[in-house]
């Protein structure tokens, strides 16, 4: 995965604010271009409308990466991992972030907006996008994915 490339983002009403902050320093920090599919306010909706959009741009290969932001996070990972070839990881830590990329090559970064704070989710943000996959033994296992969906 190339570290510049473009990354597609989606949130529910629960982490706008996060989307806001994320986006903020993906475009003006990282120079990375970001494909915003919303929401874009407080109104309530429903985040399987926003996971689809986001994973199916990622499963059909549109996008390289994707980010994911709802109150816990949860509801997005779920709904993104029904999609092939979509590795959605929902992190909480930095541990968890920098595994995600090392062993199980994550695209899709998935964070709750209602559980951590804006500045470990930067941290968080950053870990994920410069950590390389390490391959090697961890692809076989991935390739095992394919024979369930
Ligand atoms: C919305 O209230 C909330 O359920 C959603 O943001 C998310 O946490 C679901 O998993």
């Amino acid at each position: 995965m190339n570290q510049n490339s473009p990354i597609v983002i989606g949130c529910d009403h629960a982490a706008v604010a996060l989307k806001d902050i994320i986006k903020a320093y993906l475009v003006d920090k990282a120079g990375i271009e970001v494909k915003d599919v919303g929401t874009f306010t407080a109104d309530s909706v429903d985040y399987p409308d926003y996971a689809v959009q986001v994973a199916k741009a990622v499963s059909d290969g549109t996008y390289a990466r994707g980010i994911l932001l709802c109150g816990t996070g949860i509801g997005m990972s779920m709904a993104a991992n029904r999609f092939p070839r979509v590795r959605a990881a929902l992190c909480s830590d930095l541990f968890a972030a920098r595994l995600s990329r090392q062993h199980n090559n994550a695209n899709i970064l998935v964070m709750g907006g209602r559980v951590i704070g804006d500045i470990l989710a930067i941290e968080i943000l950053k870990t994920w996008l410069e950590t390389p996959f390490e391959g090697g033994r961890h692809q076989s296992r991935l390739d095992k994915f394919d024979q369930v969906c």
